[in-house]
């Protein structure tokens, strides 16, 4: 790993919207350092102040408080022809891509260098063909946004970011309107792009999915803080917050898996010496013969209900829902989470409750997302 270098630092970051009625603070005392390489994703659900913030690193959002250093540079200190300068290092790409219906693909592409470049014509056209080659749509440079998929509007837009040669790059939901395989050609070109250009990306998005692809760290809000932070393994092996528990369990399947278990009678019935327990580790604590361990050592037998390994960043990181029963069953979770596997208890009667109460909520209509 290469020696960390902030590319973006926002410091007490305050974003309050007044209107006529009322007071809407979007944005609360946020601070966020993102590095040079990374891909950092900002997670959320809707309303929680994401786009306000990430709106705020280019300065097309102003902060009521804080302050906001790119790449060394106090941005909000800028102003005019310096502040627009600042910003077209800093790409962005959206989820309705926003591209210019009447305009060819090639001209959609070269409308940033239009503005203030001093590329000749000729410079500017190479460029065009440059761009378009490196997202892989040379061939559609004279058609027109129409006759495009959407996965391929998008590489237009990425494009088009990327034609002042940008050292950031942030995509708000970008994915947000593609299908999952489209999601997955997407993502793995920004990938590519952050490998092999150097471009930091900021990646906001409401799918777990999208981040456990391509971020190397992660955030995550709710009402306008960051209530979680940290690199994706950690967040991914051992969150420590309700709700960056329930975006990861989107992606794993972990929610249906328990929702079938909690539904089973015997599991309802569970003795005093008994714990349905959901265990995540990562990196080396997947090797551990930790199941014969609780066995070997506290005569706790394990019942494993289901299980899922997945690969993040090289690592495998794995989730195993269990029964455990034996007389010395809390002794031997203690032991577990000494190992640095986190430990979830699930309280059957608790978590029952809870999916019967999301089921009543969704009946009416007031999902979260
Ligand atoms: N220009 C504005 N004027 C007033 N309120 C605003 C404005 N922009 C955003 N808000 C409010 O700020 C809060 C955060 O909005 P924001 O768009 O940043 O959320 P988000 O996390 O990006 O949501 P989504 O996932 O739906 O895009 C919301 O309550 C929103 O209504
Ligand atoms: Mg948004």
């Amino acid at each position: 790993m290469a020696e960390a270098t902030p590319m973006i630092e926002l410091s007490g970051i305050d974003v309050t919207f007044k209107e006529a009625d009322r007071t809407v603070s979007a944005v609360k005392q946020v601070d966020l350092t993102v590095n040079k390489g990374d891909i950092y994703g900002i997670v959320g659900y809707s309303g929680a102040g994401k786009s306000t913030l990430v709106r705020v690193i280019n300065q097309l959002q102003l902060q009521t408080n804080g302050t906001v250093t790119v790449n060394g540079q106090r941005l909000d200190q800028l102003h005019g022809k310096a502040l627009r300068q600042a910003r077209t290092k800093i790409g962005m790409i959206f989820q309705h891509f926003n591209l210019m219906n009447e305009r060819t693909i090639g001209d959609n592409v070269r409308f940033p260098l239009l503005l203030g470049t001093t590329l000749s014509k000729q410079q500017q056209l190479d460029k065009v063909d440059e761009l378009l080659a490196l997202v892989g749509l040379s061939d559609k440079k004279n058609d027109y946004p129409a006759q495009l998929s959407g996965g391929q509007k998008q590489r237009v837009a990425i494009a088009r970011a990327l034609a002042n040669d940008p050292e950031i790059l942030i995509s708000d939901e970008a994915t947000s309107a593609l299908d999952p395989k489209t999601t997955g050609s997407i993502l793995a070109l920004l990938k590519r792009l952050n490998e092999t250009l150097g471009l930091t990306v900021v990646l906001i998005t409401h799918e777990m999915q999208a981040v456990k692809a391509i971020c190397n760290r992660v955030a995550v809000m709710q009402s306008g803080e960051i209530i979680e932070r940290g690199d994706l393994l950690t967040i991914f092996s051992n969150p420590k917050e309700q709700l960056t528990q329930e975006f990861i369990e989107t992606s794993t399947q972990v929610d249906s898996a328990l929702a079938n278990v909690v539904s089973q009678p015997r599991i309802q019935q569970l003795g005093v010496d008994e714990r349905l327990v959901v265990l995540s580790y990562a990196g080396a604590s997947t090797d551990d013969p930790l199941i014969a361990q609780l066995y070997e050592q506290f005569k706790v037998t394990p019942n494993i209900l289901f299980g899922n390994v997945e690969i993040l960043q090289k690592t495998p990181v794995g989730t195993l829902g269990l029964v455990l029963s034996g007389t010395a069953v809390d002794d031997a979770l203690a032991y577990v989470k000494g190992q640095g596997v986190h430990v979830r208890v699930i309280d059957v009667p608790k978590y029952r409750a809870e999916l019967a109460n999301k089921a009543a909520k969704a009946n009416r209509g007031e999902g979260d997302a």
